[in-house]
């Protein structure tokens, strides 16, 4: 039996700590957090973030061999393998800022285990950091003339919120970075391997150096985030030339060598991860003198801004050049469907942009209300949890989330309720297009031809 702890109690600690518990019932797992509040959710019935089946496990789990608690010093020592899954958020102040990671909450974390471990521990990074971090781990953590030795192992998270349970317990692979080198290095690779080996068969469970690992994680964020600004760059032109970005990405898709998946056209990726960790590829590039390198990811970035302002620009051309006075209701607010996270949403910038031409925003959004009312707290923004109350008296609908809920709502009943011309603006290109138009809507996707009566 082991005594397993992870620390950082959110999006990423939770969800994995809860599937390692599910899927090691010998092993007692704890997870710890420096926010009691976060702590007390997790041991409430109402937990502190919306995963699809989340509830679930945590039911079948907590209390089991799952426990979650403030007692971070305590638990440290009784830990054999300690998860790190604290923010590393983009750094806001000094040197790097707006660019590199800040590790402030990685390394103190680090030093707290230092201070209160009694014996070696395996420490593994499970944040998102920038490559070449555990040395600074493996220093700290092994002070010179320390009696004590730990091993930093690197196992990034590859989970997407709305799919985090299923993702977690059937990887697309588990990535282990270990010091091939030594004999501790090897062990520590080998117990980490153990516990995935319980669910993940074995060819999944691949290895490399810690470096590869750690540098694997920020790749694998920026040509994921490379895909969307890729495909909504192709969007751009299918507006000017009646081309169909649908049928584009279709086409394209099919390419065995390119595959189907993440070409889905949009108002521009959102999320606490593409963005972040796109920034901070981009200052290690730069650290490293690779001017041309950094320069070709920051572009990552700046097409996503030049997608999301396209997009409010579209809704201002559109409405005749004045938005002013007029209500427009963002149908979601949550960065991506499944999910009530809104870090980094979209629609958190669509909506500054609105309300600078002085339109009447209203949100609506069936799990991300709460943090959109932290988002926009001072702003004159009005909340809806039911959509059909959000359109009443409303110039224009604009879709921001895929919430599967938009796609089936009476759009006749809205179509009545609202002002005329009345408009839609589709951000996620969800809606029955022609369908809409027959009924009367002026409709603008993204990347397809809009269906607008004034073009007739
Ligand atoms: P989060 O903000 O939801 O959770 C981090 C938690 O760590 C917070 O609850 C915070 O209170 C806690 N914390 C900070 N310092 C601490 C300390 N010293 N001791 C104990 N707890 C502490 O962040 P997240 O979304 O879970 O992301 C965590 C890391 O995982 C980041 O590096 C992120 O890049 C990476 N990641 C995130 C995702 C995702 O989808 N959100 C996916 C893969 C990787
Ligand atoms: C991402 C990575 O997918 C995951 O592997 C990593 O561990 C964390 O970062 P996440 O941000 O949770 O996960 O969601 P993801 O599904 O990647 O979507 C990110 C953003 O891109 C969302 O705003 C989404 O709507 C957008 N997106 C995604 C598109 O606009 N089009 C697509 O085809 C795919």
């Amino acid at each position: 039996m082991l005594n397993i702890l992870g620390i950082g109690a959110g999006y990423v600690g939770g969800p994995t700590m809860a599937v390692i518990a599910d899927k090691c019932p010998e092993h007692k797992v704890t997870v710890v957090d420096i926010n009691a509040e976060k702590i007390a959710a997790w041991n409430s019935d109402h937990l502190p973030i919306f995963e699809p089946g989340l509830d679930a496990l945590i039911e079948r789990v907590r209390g089991r061999n799952l426990f979650f608690s403030t007692e971070i010093d305590e638990e440290i020592r009784k830990a054999d393998l300690i998860f790190v899954s604290v923010n590393t958020p983009t750094k806001t102040y000094g040197q790097g800022a707006g660019l590199a990671a800040d590790l402030m909450y990685w390394e103190k974390t680090a030093r707290q285990i230092r201070a209160n471990a009694t014996g070696p521990k395996i420490v593994i990074e499970k944040s998102t950091v920038p490559v070449r971090t555990a040395v600074a781990m493996e220093r700290i953590l092994n002070e010179k003339d320390s009696p004590i030795h730990f091993d930093v192992l690197s196992c990034p998270e590859f989970l997407a919120e709305g799919t985090a349970i299923r993702d977690l317990e059937v990887p697309d692979r588990v990535l282990i970075g270990g010091r091939h080198d030594t004999d501790s290095g090897r062990e520590a690779m080998k117990k980490l391997s153990d516990i995935f080996r319980h669910w993940v068969p074995e060819e999944r469970i691949i290895h490399s150096n810690i470096w590869s690992a750690e540098l694997s994680k920020l790749a694998s964020n920026a040509f994921l985030a490379q895909r969307v600004s890729s495909i909504n760059a192709i969007s751009a032109i299918c507006e000017k030339t009646e081309a169909d970005i649908n049928e584009v990405s279709r086409a394209i898709g099919l390419d065995q060598r390119i595959g189907p998946h993440f070409l889905k056209s949009s108002v521009g990726f959102g999320g606490s991860c593409f963005k972040k960790d796109l920034l901070n590829l981009v200052y290690l590039c730069q650290f490293y003198g690779l001017e041309e390198a950094a320069e070709y990811w920051m572009w990552v970035v700046k097409f996503n801004d030049h997608q999301m302002n396209r997009f409010v620009d579209r809704i201002l051309k559109k409405m005749f050049n004045t938005i002013n006075g007029k209500r427009i209701v963002l149908f979601g607010f949550a960065f991506k469907a499944n999910t009530g996270d809104t870090r980094e949403s979209p629609a958190i910038y669509v909506t500054k942009r609105l309300l600078e031409e002085r339109a009447e925003v209203v949100v609506t959004d069936p799990r991300a209300l709460d943090n959109a009312r932290r988002d926009l707290e001072g702003m004159p923004v009005t909340f809806a949890e039911d959509p059909y109350e959000a359109v009443r008296g409303a110039h224009a609908i604009a879709v921001m989330t895929e919430w599967d809920l938009y796609r089936d709502l009476d759009y006749q009943r809205i179509y009545d309720v609202m002002e005329k011309p009345a408009f839609v603006f589709d951000g996620r290109n969800i809606l029955d297009h022609k369908g809409l138009y027959e009924m009367g809507y002026h409709v603008f996707p993204i990347g397809k031809k809009a269906l607008s009566h004034f073009d007739r």
